[in-house]
Protein backbone atom coordinates (compact mmCIF):
# COMPACT_ATOMS: atom_id res chain seq x y z
CA UNK A 1 0.00 0.00 0.00
CA UNK A 2 1.76 3.79 -0.91
CA UNK A 3 2.01 5.43 2.28
CA UNK A 4 0.77 8.93 2.88
CA UNK A 5 3.21 12.01 3.89
CA UNK A 6 2.36 12.86 7.49
CA UNK A 7 1.57 16.72 6.29
CA UNK A 8 -1.79 15.10 4.59
CA UNK A 9 -2.88 12.87 6.76
CA UNK A 10 -2.37 15.49 9.57
CA UNK A 11 -5.22 17.62 7.13
CA UNK A 12 -7.45 14.68 6.11
CA UNK A 13 -11.08 13.89 7.62
CA UNK A 14 -10.86 11.14 9.59
CA UNK A 15 -13.55 8.55 8.35
CA UNK A 16 -11.75 5.23 9.48
CA UNK A 17 -10.26 4.48 6.63
CA UNK A 18 -7.33 2.40 6.24
CA UNK A 19 -3.71 4.29 5.80
CA UNK A 20 -0.11 3.47 6.01
CA UNK A 21 2.11 5.96 7.43
CA UNK A 22 6.44 5.75 7.28
CA UNK A 23 8.54 7.65 9.13
CA UNK A 24 10.76 8.42 12.37
CA UNK A 25 10.16 7.76 15.99
CA UNK A 26 10.10 10.66 18.36
CA UNK A 27 9.30 9.34 21.23
CA UNK A 28 7.00 6.10 22.31
CA UNK A 29 5.41 5.68 25.65
CA UNK A 30 4.31 1.98 26.23
CA UNK A 31 1.78 1.45 28.71
CA UNK A 32 -0.13 -1.94 30.53
CA UNK A 33 -2.76 -1.46 27.96
CA UNK A 34 -1.57 0.72 24.70
CA UNK A 35 1.01 2.56 22.93
CA UNK A 36 1.65 6.09 22.08
CA UNK A 37 4.02 6.56 19.39
CA UNK A 38 4.68 10.10 17.98
CA UNK A 39 5.85 9.67 14.39
CA UNK A 40 7.67 12.23 12.27
CA UNK A 41 8.53 12.17 8.33
CA UNK A 42 9.85 15.65 7.94
CA UNK A 43 7.04 16.64 5.86
CA UNK A 44 5.46 19.08 8.86
CA UNK A 45 6.33 19.89 12.35
CA UNK A 46 3.94 18.22 13.92
CA UNK A 47 4.14 14.53 14.52
CA UNK A 48 1.59 11.90 13.92
CA UNK A 49 0.41 10.08 17.08
CA UNK A 50 -0.03 6.25 16.56
CA UNK A 51 -2.03 4.28 18.84
CA UNK A 52 -1.47 0.94 19.19
CA UNK A 53 -3.44 -1.63 21.62
CA UNK A 54 -1.17 -3.26 23.46
CA UNK A 55 -3.44 -7.06 22.95
CA UNK A 56 -2.78 -6.67 19.20
CA UNK A 57 1.01 -6.82 19.02
CA UNK A 58 4.05 -8.68 20.56
CA UNK A 59 5.19 -6.40 23.64
CA UNK A 60 8.83 -7.03 21.92
CA UNK A 61 7.93 -4.97 18.97
CA UNK A 62 6.09 -2.16 20.77
CA UNK A 63 9.46 -1.71 22.87
CA UNK A 64 11.78 -1.52 19.37
CA UNK A 65 9.85 1.04 18.02
CA UNK A 66 12.08 2.90 20.26
CA UNK A 67 13.16 7.21 19.66
CA UNK A 68 15.32 6.82 16.01
CA UNK A 69 13.95 3.94 14.67
CA UNK A 70 12.31 3.83 11.36
CA UNK A 71 8.83 2.65 11.14
CA UNK A 72 5.92 1.61 9.12
CA UNK A 73 2.55 1.81 10.50
CA UNK A 74 -1.08 0.61 8.74
CA UNK A 75 -4.15 1.45 10.69
CA UNK A 76 -7.23 3.07 10.42
CA UNK A 77 -7.14 7.35 10.61
CA UNK A 78 -9.35 8.23 12.89
CA UNK A 79 -10.51 11.25 14.68
CA UNK A 80 -7.96 11.75 17.94
CA UNK A 81 -9.78 11.75 21.18
CA UNK A 82 -6.76 13.46 22.95
CA UNK A 83 -5.69 17.07 22.17
CA UNK A 84 -3.17 18.15 20.67
CA UNK A 85 -3.65 16.57 17.19
CA UNK A 86 -6.52 15.92 14.72
CA UNK A 87 -5.91 12.88 14.25
CA UNK A 88 -4.27 9.67 14.92
CA UNK A 89 -3.48 6.36 13.35
CA UNK A 90 -5.29 3.16 15.09
CA UNK A 91 -2.32 0.47 14.30
CA UNK A 92 -3.22 -2.86 12.53
CA UNK A 93 0.13 -3.74 11.56
CA UNK A 94 3.55 -1.99 12.82
CA UNK A 95 6.94 -3.31 10.56
CA UNK A 96 10.33 -2.49 12.21
CA UNK A 97 12.20 -0.97 8.68
CA UNK A 98 15.12 0.59 11.06
CA UNK A 99 15.92 -0.12 14.37
CA UNK A 100 17.51 1.79 16.74
CA UNK A 101 19.05 1.50 20.15
CA UNK A 102 17.62 4.19 22.43
CA UNK A 103 20.41 4.05 24.42
CA UNK A 104 22.95 5.24 22.02
CA UNK A 105 20.72 7.25 19.93
CA UNK A 106 22.56 10.53 20.20
CA UNK A 107 19.26 12.76 19.98
CA UNK A 108 17.22 12.35 23.49
CA UNK A 109 13.83 13.81 24.01
CA UNK A 110 14.95 16.58 26.50
CA UNK A 111 16.51 19.18 23.71
CA UNK A 112 20.29 19.87 22.51
CA UNK A 113 22.50 22.78 22.47
CA UNK A 114 22.76 23.85 19.15
CA UNK A 115 26.71 23.91 19.50
CA UNK A 116 26.09 19.61 20.27
CA UNK A 117 24.13 19.46 17.26
CA UNK A 118 26.62 20.74 14.91
CA UNK A 119 28.54 18.48 16.14
CA UNK A 120 26.27 15.38 14.73
CA UNK A 121 24.59 17.36 12.29
CA UNK A 122 24.11 14.32 10.02
CA UNK A 123 21.33 13.44 13.02
CA UNK A 124 20.16 16.98 13.50
CA UNK A 125 17.87 17.50 10.44
CA UNK A 126 15.92 14.91 12.86
CA UNK A 127 15.11 17.90 15.47
CA UNK A 128 12.29 20.09 14.80
CA UNK A 129 14.75 22.74 14.73
CA UNK A 130 16.39 21.22 12.07
CA UNK A 131 13.46 20.43 10.11
CA UNK A 132 11.86 23.50 10.02
CA UNK A 133 15.08 25.13 9.04
CA UNK A 134 15.19 23.61 6.39
CA UNK A 135 11.97 23.69 4.97
CA UNK A 136 11.94 26.80 5.35
CA UNK A 137 15.57 26.77 3.07
CA UNK A 138 13.51 25.05 0.64
CA UNK A 139 11.26 27.36 0.05
CA UNK A 140 13.37 30.57 -0.44
CA UNK A 141 15.14 28.35 -3.12
CA UNK A 142 11.78 27.21 -4.70
CA UNK A 143 10.72 31.29 -4.43
CA UNK A 144 13.47 32.39 -5.95
CA UNK A 145 13.26 30.23 -9.30
CA UNK A 146 9.50 31.32 -9.28
CA UNK A 147 10.36 34.77 -8.55
CA UNK A 148 12.72 35.31 -11.94
CA UNK A 149 10.89 32.56 -13.94
CA UNK A 150 7.81 34.85 -13.20
CA UNK A 151 9.35 37.90 -14.91
CA UNK A 152 11.40 36.44 -17.81
CA UNK A 153 14.85 35.66 -16.33
CA UNK A 154 16.69 32.77 -17.23
CA UNK A 155 18.93 30.11 -15.08
CA UNK A 156 22.51 30.33 -16.03
CA UNK A 157 24.66 27.86 -14.92
CA UNK A 158 27.61 29.64 -14.54
CA UNK A 159 31.33 27.32 -14.09
CA UNK A 160 32.45 26.15 -10.42
CA UNK A 161 36.10 25.84 -11.82
CA UNK A 162 37.07 28.96 -13.17
CA UNK A 163 40.61 30.63 -13.86
CA UNK A 164 39.39 34.14 -12.72
CA UNK A 165 39.03 35.89 -9.96
CA UNK A 166 35.99 37.68 -10.18
CA UNK A 167 36.26 39.80 -7.14
CA UNK A 168 40.11 40.38 -7.12
CA UNK A 169 40.13 38.94 -3.95
CA UNK A 170 42.97 36.74 -3.91
CA UNK A 171 41.16 34.51 -0.97
CA UNK A 172 40.00 31.20 -3.62
CA UNK A 173 40.53 27.95 -3.31
CA UNK A 174 43.31 26.48 -5.45
CA UNK A 175 41.59 23.63 -8.00
CA UNK A 176 44.40 20.97 -8.96
CA UNK A 177 45.10 17.34 -10.08
CA UNK A 178 48.85 18.08 -9.50
CA UNK A 179 50.29 15.18 -7.26
CA UNK A 180 51.18 17.75 -4.29
CA UNK A 181 53.98 15.53 -3.28
CA UNK A 182 55.82 15.76 -6.44
CA UNK A 183 54.21 18.38 -8.76
CA UNK A 184 55.51 19.28 -12.05
CA UNK A 185 58.36 22.24 -12.47
CA UNK A 186 59.60 24.46 -14.88
CA UNK A 187 63.12 25.23 -15.50
CA UNK A 188 63.06 27.34 -13.13
CA UNK A 189 61.80 25.79 -10.02
CA UNK A 190 58.05 27.30 -10.31
CA UNK A 191 55.02 24.18 -9.92
CA UNK A 192 54.70 24.41 -14.12
CA UNK A 193 50.55 24.81 -14.13
CA UNK A 194 50.91 24.29 -17.50
CA UNK A 195 50.99 20.51 -17.09
CA UNK A 196 48.36 20.51 -14.72
CA UNK A 197 44.69 19.06 -15.22
CA UNK A 198 43.72 22.36 -17.36
CA UNK A 199 46.88 23.48 -18.28
CA UNK A 200 46.25 26.52 -16.29
CA UNK A 201 45.33 27.40 -12.47
CA UNK A 202 42.72 26.94 -11.71
CA UNK A 203 40.41 27.77 -8.67
CA UNK A 204 37.11 27.31 -6.82
CA UNK A 205 34.75 30.35 -7.86
CA UNK A 206 34.04 32.94 -5.68
CA UNK A 207 31.30 34.37 -7.62
CA UNK A 208 29.63 33.60 -11.13
CA UNK A 209 28.91 37.66 -11.82
CA UNK A 210 31.48 37.91 -14.65
CA UNK A 211 30.14 34.74 -16.97
CA UNK A 212 26.16 35.87 -15.90
CA UNK A 213 27.18 39.18 -17.52
CA UNK A 214 28.35 37.18 -20.90
CA UNK A 215 24.45 35.79 -20.45
CA UNK A 216 22.80 39.24 -19.75
CA UNK A 217 24.12 41.00 -22.73
CA UNK A 218 22.38 37.92 -25.13
CA UNK A 219 19.78 37.17 -23.17
CA UNK A 220 18.61 40.25 -21.70
CA UNK A 221 17.47 39.04 -17.99
CA UNK A 222 19.92 36.04 -16.53
CA UNK A 223 20.33 35.08 -12.59
CA UNK A 224 22.63 32.34 -11.35
CA UNK A 225 22.22 30.19 -8.01
CA UNK A 226 25.03 28.29 -7.07
CA UNK A 227 27.52 27.41 -5.01
CA UNK A 228 30.53 30.03 -4.15
CA UNK A 229 33.57 29.19 -2.48
CA UNK A 230 35.81 31.89 -0.30
CA UNK A 231 39.04 30.82 1.96
CA UNK A 232 39.07 33.84 3.81
CA UNK A 233 40.05 33.42 7.28
CA UNK A 234 36.59 35.02 8.83
CA UNK A 235 35.40 33.13 11.26
CA UNK A 236 32.04 34.62 12.15
CA UNK A 237 28.63 33.91 12.54
CA UNK A 238 27.50 35.72 8.89
CA UNK A 239 30.71 34.28 6.73
CA UNK A 240 31.11 30.39 5.99
CA UNK A 241 33.82 29.19 3.34
CA UNK A 242 30.97 27.61 1.09
CA UNK A 243 28.07 29.21 0.50
CA UNK A 244 25.21 29.65 -2.06
CA UNK A 245 24.89 32.41 -4.12
CA UNK A 246 21.84 34.28 -6.22
CA UNK A 247 22.97 36.58 -8.72
CA UNK A 248 20.74 38.44 -11.21
CA UNK A 249 22.57 40.27 -14.19
CA UNK A 250 20.32 42.09 -16.03
CA UNK A 251 20.76 44.24 -19.73
CA UNK A 252 19.63 47.99 -19.80
CA UNK A 253 19.26 48.37 -15.76
CA UNK A 254 20.78 51.12 -14.38
CA UNK A 255 21.58 51.29 -10.34
CA UNK A 256 17.94 52.37 -9.53
CA UNK A 257 16.39 49.63 -11.47
CA UNK A 258 18.96 47.40 -9.86
CA UNK A 259 17.43 48.76 -6.55
CA UNK A 260 14.13 48.31 -6.92
CA UNK A 261 14.58 44.98 -8.79
CA UNK A 262 16.69 43.93 -5.30
CA UNK A 263 13.57 45.15 -2.98
CA UNK A 264 10.90 43.84 -4.42
CA UNK A 265 12.75 40.46 -4.74
CA UNK A 266 13.60 40.23 -0.79
CA UNK A 267 9.97 41.55 -0.32
CA UNK A 268 8.27 38.33 -2.68
CA UNK A 269 10.96 35.97 -0.63
CA UNK A 270 10.00 36.90 2.59
CA UNK A 271 6.55 37.19 1.66
CA UNK A 272 6.27 33.54 0.42
CA UNK A 273 7.61 32.49 3.39
CA UNK A 274 5.07 33.80 5.44
CA UNK A 275 2.72 32.33 3.18
CA UNK A 276 4.06 28.96 3.05
CA UNK A 277 6.00 28.01 6.39
CA UNK A 278 3.31 29.55 8.77
CA UNK A 279 3.66 26.74 11.47
CA UNK A 280 7.48 26.17 11.38
CA UNK A 281 8.08 29.67 11.80
CA UNK A 282 5.72 30.20 14.53
CA UNK A 283 8.00 27.33 16.26
CA UNK A 284 11.14 29.62 15.74
CA UNK A 285 9.59 32.50 16.70
CA UNK A 286 8.48 30.50 20.52
CA UNK A 287 11.72 29.12 20.80
CA UNK A 288 14.62 31.29 19.20
CA UNK A 289 13.31 34.69 18.50
CA UNK A 290 10.66 36.32 19.87
CA UNK A 291 10.54 39.45 17.17
CA UNK A 292 10.94 37.11 13.79
CA UNK A 293 7.07 37.20 12.07
CA UNK A 294 7.21 40.90 13.03
CA UNK A 295 10.61 41.53 11.64
CA UNK A 296 9.27 39.49 8.43
CA UNK A 297 6.25 41.67 8.17
CA UNK A 298 8.31 44.71 9.11
CA UNK A 299 10.69 44.08 5.79
CA UNK A 300 7.65 42.87 3.20
CA UNK A 301 5.71 46.71 4.28
CA UNK A 302 8.03 49.37 4.73
CA UNK A 303 10.23 50.73 1.85
CA UNK A 304 13.95 50.11 1.92
CA UNK A 305 15.52 53.58 3.08
CA UNK A 306 18.16 54.67 0.03
CA UNK A 307 21.46 56.84 1.22
CA UNK A 308 24.50 57.31 -0.25
CA UNK A 309 27.67 55.65 1.09
CA UNK A 310 29.27 59.43 1.97
CA UNK A 311 25.76 60.30 3.95
CA UNK A 312 25.77 57.09 6.01
CA UNK A 313 29.35 57.83 6.89
CA UNK A 314 28.50 60.89 8.10
CA UNK A 315 25.70 59.90 10.45
CA UNK A 316 28.03 56.79 11.86
CA UNK A 317 30.73 59.65 12.64
CA UNK A 318 27.91 61.95 14.09
CA UNK A 319 26.74 59.42 16.39
CA UNK A 320 29.42 59.78 18.49
CA UNK A 321 28.58 55.93 19.29
CA UNK A 322 31.60 54.25 20.30
CA UNK A 323 32.73 51.43 17.76
CA UNK A 324 35.30 48.74 18.17
CA UNK A 325 36.42 50.03 15.08
CA UNK A 326 36.51 53.75 14.31
CA UNK A 327 36.34 54.75 10.56
CA UNK A 328 36.44 57.19 7.94
CA UNK A 329 35.58 58.44 4.40
CA UNK A 330 37.41 55.54 2.69
CA UNK A 331 37.20 52.61 5.18
CA UNK A 332 34.97 49.68 4.41
CA UNK A 333 32.06 49.41 7.23
CA UNK A 334 32.14 46.74 9.50
CA UNK A 335 29.11 44.45 10.59
CA UNK A 336 29.03 46.56 13.56
CA UNK A 337 28.93 49.86 11.59
CA UNK A 338 26.19 48.51 9.22
CA UNK A 339 23.95 46.97 11.86
CA UNK A 340 23.82 50.61 13.79
CA UNK A 341 22.17 52.13 11.13
CA UNK A 342 19.79 49.75 9.96
CA UNK A 343 18.91 48.59 13.83
CA UNK A 344 19.69 51.94 16.04
CA UNK A 345 19.57 54.90 13.71
CA UNK A 346 17.26 54.33 10.45
CA UNK A 347 15.04 51.08 12.09
CA UNK A 348 14.73 49.76 8.48
CA UNK A 349 16.52 48.04 6.09
CA UNK A 350 19.06 50.21 4.08
CA UNK A 351 20.82 50.22 1.02
CA UNK A 352 23.79 52.42 0.70
CA UNK A 353 25.17 53.26 -2.48
CA UNK A 354 27.93 55.29 -4.07
CA UNK A 355 30.94 53.59 -2.28
CA UNK A 356 34.65 55.00 -2.77
CA UNK A 357 35.98 53.04 -5.61
CA UNK A 358 38.91 51.72 -3.80
CA UNK A 359 36.88 49.47 -1.78
CA UNK A 360 34.84 48.00 -4.30
CA UNK A 361 35.52 45.73 -7.07
CA UNK A 362 36.84 46.88 -10.81
CA UNK A 363 34.07 46.36 -12.91
CA UNK A 364 31.93 48.88 -10.98
CA UNK A 365 30.38 52.12 -13.19
CA UNK A 366 32.42 55.13 -12.35
CA UNK A 367 30.71 58.15 -11.32
CA UNK A 368 31.83 61.38 -12.53
CA UNK A 369 33.33 62.50 -9.20
CA UNK A 370 36.30 60.22 -9.82
CA UNK A 371 35.93 58.85 -6.28
CA UNK A 372 32.84 56.64 -6.00
CA UNK A 373 31.38 53.87 -8.22
CA UNK A 374 28.13 52.80 -8.64
CA UNK A 375 27.47 50.09 -5.78
CA UNK A 376 24.53 49.36 -4.11
CA UNK A 377 24.52 46.95 0.08
CA UNK A 378 21.55 46.74 1.05
CA UNK A 379 22.08 46.23 4.82
CA UNK A 380 18.98 44.06 6.78
CA UNK A 381 18.78 43.49 10.59
CA UNK A 382 20.73 41.37 12.95
CA UNK A 383 22.35 40.74 9.77
CA UNK A 384 24.40 43.51 8.42
CA UNK A 385 25.20 43.28 4.29
CA UNK A 386 22.86 40.40 2.62
CA UNK A 387 23.25 41.40 -1.10
CA UNK A 388 26.22 43.29 -2.40
CA UNK A 389 25.96 44.27 -6.40
CA UNK A 390 26.83 47.60 -8.84
CA UNK A 391 25.79 49.34 -12.33
CA UNK A 392 28.76 47.62 -14.43
CA UNK A 393 31.59 49.58 -15.99
CA UNK A 394 30.36 49.32 -20.17
CA UNK A 395 32.77 51.43 -21.22
CA UNK A 396 35.62 49.55 -22.79
CA UNK A 397 38.24 52.23 -21.84
CA UNK A 398 37.27 52.88 -18.43
CA UNK A 399 37.47 49.15 -17.58
CA UNK A 400 40.59 48.50 -19.26
CA UNK A 401 42.08 51.44 -17.18
CA UNK A 402 40.63 50.21 -13.69
CA UNK A 403 41.68 46.98 -14.09
CA UNK A 404 45.28 48.34 -14.93
CA UNK A 405 45.22 51.15 -11.80
CA UNK A 406 44.27 48.09 -9.85
CA UNK A 407 47.13 45.38 -11.21
CA UNK A 408 44.86 42.99 -12.49
CA UNK A 409 46.00 40.28 -14.81
CA UNK A 410 43.89 41.35 -18.01
CA UNK A 411 45.31 38.08 -19.70
CA UNK A 412 43.04 36.53 -18.01
CA UNK A 413 39.79 38.39 -18.89
CA UNK A 414 40.11 39.13 -22.50
CA UNK A 415 36.92 37.36 -22.65
CA UNK A 416 35.05 39.29 -20.25
CA UNK A 417 36.34 42.47 -22.08
CA UNK A 418 35.11 41.47 -25.57
CA UNK A 419 31.48 42.30 -23.99
CA UNK A 420 32.25 45.69 -23.80
CA UNK A 421 33.61 45.71 -27.63
CA UNK A 422 31.01 44.02 -29.39
CA UNK A 423 27.42 45.72 -28.31
CA UNK A 424 27.94 46.69 -25.06
CA UNK A 425 25.14 48.28 -22.88
CA UNK A 426 24.25 50.06 -19.71
CA UNK A 427 23.76 46.76 -16.97
CA UNK A 428 23.65 45.93 -13.53
CA UNK A 429 23.76 42.95 -10.83
CA UNK A 430 24.02 41.85 -7.41
CA UNK A 431 24.63 38.90 -5.54
CA UNK A 432 22.25 37.71 -2.31
CA UNK A 433 23.84 35.68 -0.28
CA UNK A 434 21.95 32.85 0.36
CA UNK A 435 22.35 31.59 3.68
CA UNK A 436 22.07 35.63 5.03
CA UNK A 437 18.51 35.09 3.61
CA UNK A 438 18.10 32.10 5.32
CA UNK A 439 19.34 33.23 8.70
CA UNK A 440 17.06 36.56 8.50
CA UNK A 441 14.03 34.59 7.49
CA UNK A 442 14.48 31.37 10.60
CA UNK A 443 15.64 34.34 13.05
CA UNK A 444 18.60 31.77 13.88
CA UNK A 445 21.92 33.29 14.72
CA UNK A 446 24.94 31.22 13.52
CA UNK A 447 24.76 30.74 9.65
CA UNK A 448 26.45 27.17 10.90
CA UNK A 449 23.01 26.29 11.35
CA UNK A 450 20.99 27.11 8.36
CA UNK A 451 23.10 25.03 5.78
CA UNK A 452 22.97 21.34 5.90
CA UNK A 453 26.87 20.94 5.84
CA UNK A 454 28.82 24.03 6.88
CA UNK A 455 32.35 24.82 5.76
CA UNK A 456 34.11 27.14 7.83
CA UNK A 457 37.84 27.06 8.72
CA UNK A 458 38.87 24.09 10.48
CA UNK A 459 35.72 22.82 9.59
CA UNK A 460 34.98 19.98 6.50
CA UNK A 461 33.17 17.58 9.05
CA UNK A 462 30.53 15.10 7.03
O1 LIG B 1 29.33 41.34 -1.88
P1 LIG B 1 29.80 40.09 -2.57
O2 LIG B 1 31.20 39.68 -2.38
O3 LIG B 1 29.44 40.33 -4.11
C1 LIG B 1 29.78 39.55 -5.16
O4 LIG B 1 30.30 38.47 -5.10
C2 LIG B 1 29.29 40.11 -6.48
N1 LIG B 1 29.95 39.38 -7.55
C3 LIG B 1 27.79 40.00 -6.54
C4 LIG B 1 27.22 40.54 -7.83
O5 LIG B 1 27.18 41.74 -8.00
N2 LIG B 1 26.77 39.66 -8.70
O6 LIG B 1 28.85 38.89 -2.15
C5 LIG B 1 27.45 38.95 -2.32
C6 LIG B 1 26.74 38.49 -1.09
C7 LIG B 1 27.00 39.33 0.15
O7 LIG B 1 26.20 40.46 0.17
C8 LIG B 1 26.67 38.34 1.26
O8 LIG B 1 25.26 38.27 1.45
C9 LIG B 1 27.12 37.03 0.67
O9 LIG B 1 27.18 37.18 -0.73
N3 LIG B 1 28.44 36.62 1.17
C10 LIG B 1 28.65 35.62 2.05
N4 LIG B 1 27.78 34.79 2.67
C11 LIG B 1 28.30 33.86 3.50
N5 LIG B 1 29.62 33.70 3.73
C12 LIG B 1 30.52 34.51 3.12
N6 LIG B 1 31.84 34.32 3.34
C13 LIG B 1 30.04 35.53 2.24
N7 LIG B 1 30.64 36.46 1.47
C14 LIG B 1 29.64 37.11 0.83
MG1 LIG C 1 29.99 42.77 -0.59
Amino acid sequence: MPHSKIKSLLSTSPVSQEVTSKGWVRSNRTGKNVSFIALNDGSCLANLQIVADAQKFPKELLMSAQTGACISVTGKLVASTGSGQPVEIQADSIEILGASDPAVYPLQKKGHSLEFLREIAHLRFRTNTFGAVFRIRHSLAYAIHEFFHKRGFYYLHTPIITGSDCEGAGAMFRVTAMDLKNPLKTPNGDIDFAKDFFGKETYLTVSGQLEGELGALALSEIYTFGPTFRAENSNTTRHLSEFWMIEPEMAFYDLKDNMRLAEDFLKYLIQFVLDNNKEDLEFLNKMYDSTLIEKLRFVTQNNFRHLTYTEGMDIIQKSGKKFELQIQWGSDLQSEHERFLVEEHFKTPVILTDYPKDIKAFYMKQNEDGKTVRAMDILFPGIGEIIGGSQREENYEKLVNRIREMKIDEKNLGWYLDTRRFGTCVHSGFGLGFERLVLFATGMSNIRDVIPFPRAPKEAAF
